[in-house]
């Protein structure tokens, strides 16, 4: 076992990790993160993403002893269900989550585009969410939803 810092949604943890013990399992077993989500768990599916140093990563594909010293944000980081982000509240009005086992990813994935990109084309939506499946296909509403935030943040 390996013990690693990581700085998870601004805060410092110290975990004791397997060398292949991947950053998802960590998040989840270790630090209780459960908003991340395993669905392939083999690069796939999108729905374990997270952000490190700002830019989106499949946690199923990332060692944690890997993620010393790099910045970590996972959904519980972004917002809460009382005080959801502007990313977030736009998925709820725009009716973009189905069943949510995708949301988590949709959103951070969403959170990095609207980050470099004020006001995203819809071609740069999609584009910057093709990596994200939603297996309710509720593409169009989840399209909907980050044009919606971009236009509120930036007018
Ligand atoms: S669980 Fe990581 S990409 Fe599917
Ligand atoms: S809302 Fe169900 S998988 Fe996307």
């Amino acid at each position: 076992m390996i013990e690693v810092e990581l700085a998870v949604n601004g805060e410092r943890e110290t975990v004791s990790v397997d060398a292949t013990q991947t950053l998802l399992d960590v998040l989840r077993t270790k630090l209780g993160l459960t908003g991340t989500k395993i669905g392939c768990n083999q690069g796939v599916c999108g729905s374990c993403t997270v952000l490190i140093d700002g830019k989106p990563a499949r946690s199923c594909l990332v060692l944690a002893a890997g993620c010393r010293g790099r910045a970590i944000t996972t959904i519980e980081g972004v917002g809460t269900a009382d005080a959801p982000s502007p990313v977030q509240q736009a998925f709820i009005e725009a009716g973009a989550v189905q069943c949510g086992y995708c949301t988590p990813g949709m959103v951070l994935a969403a959170e990095a585009l609207l980050r470099k990109t004020k006001r995203p084309s819809v071609p740069e939506i999609r584009e910057a969410l093709s990596g994200n499946l939603c297996r309710c296909s509720g593409y169009t509403k989840i399209v909907d939803a980050v044009k919606l935030a971009s236009e509120r943040a930036a007018p």
